[in-house]
């Protein structure tokens, strides 16, 4: 499951992001990469243990943790912290999937990717090229999205960043444990939160409403691993 999150940011939190991530150190992106995508891989960063890195992740963390269409579509039970990236012309990320599991610096927690998660913070006005490209079952989805706007995406697919041909394209870039590993459980729960919402919006309460609500708790409570 594909799902477009839009506003993660709003406009000025991009702006506030953009503004310190201009003063920011940009370092080689391979720092985090495993040893296939290593080769993959030709960006930049700013480093995981930098405050800029910090204040920026933490801002995100807060919007998600209020958003509703994010925790209906993640039901996040462990965020990695926010990293950010850039993309030069000429800077590209070849074909890939994400490590696994993604120890969390410093802490000693460690988070299993189920959910991959891109936030875009350039306007696609601003660049050519740099589609995200995930391949899943229905072939290819290229995604380029306004600044603000959020992509999640099953940490399982085969994915690729094409190559920028005009300007520099920025991003934040992190991953989900879901408390639903399994991801066509998590687009069932998905779904069915969001059809419970529209008969809600449109019918008021009902009984059938409160039901309908009573068995998606049941079916989380079923595969939930909190
Ligand atoms: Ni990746």
């Amino acid at each position: 499951m594909l799902v477009r999150i839009p506003e993660a940011l709003s406009a000025e939190e991009v702006a506030h992001c953009r503004a310190v991530l201009e003063r920011a150190a940009w370092v080689d992106g391979k720092v985090t990469a495993g040893a296939q995508s290593r080769q993959a891989k030709r960006n930049l960063q700013i480093p995981q243990t930098s405050e800029a890195s910090r204040t920026l992740g933490e801002i995100i963390l807060t919007r998600l943790g209020s958003h509703e269409r994010f925790t209906s579509a993640a039901l996040p039970l462990r965020v990695y912290p926010p990293l950010f990236n850039r993309y030069d012309e000429g800077m590209d990320f070849g074909t890939h999937i994400d490590n696994a599991i993604r120890p969390v610096p410093g802490i000693g927690v460690r988070v299993r990717t189920d959910l991959s998660a891109t936030l875009f913070l350039t306007a696609p006005e601003d660049y050519d090229g740099g589609e995200l490209v995930i391949e899943d079952t229905y072939g290819e989805q290229r995604v380029k999205f306004a600044a603000g706007d959020m992509v999640l995406y099953p940490a399982t697919s085969r994915h690729r960043v094409e190559p920028v041909t005009r300007g520099s394209r920025w991003s934040s870039f992190f991953w989900i444990q879901s408390m639903v590993r399994d991801d066509p459980a998590r687009a069932l729960l998905f779904d069915l939160d969001g059809t419970i919402q529209s008969l809600r919006a449109q019918y008021g309460e009902s009984e059938e409403a409160v039901r309908l609500t009573g068995i998606y708790h049941n079916l989380l409570r079923r595969w939930a691993e909190v």
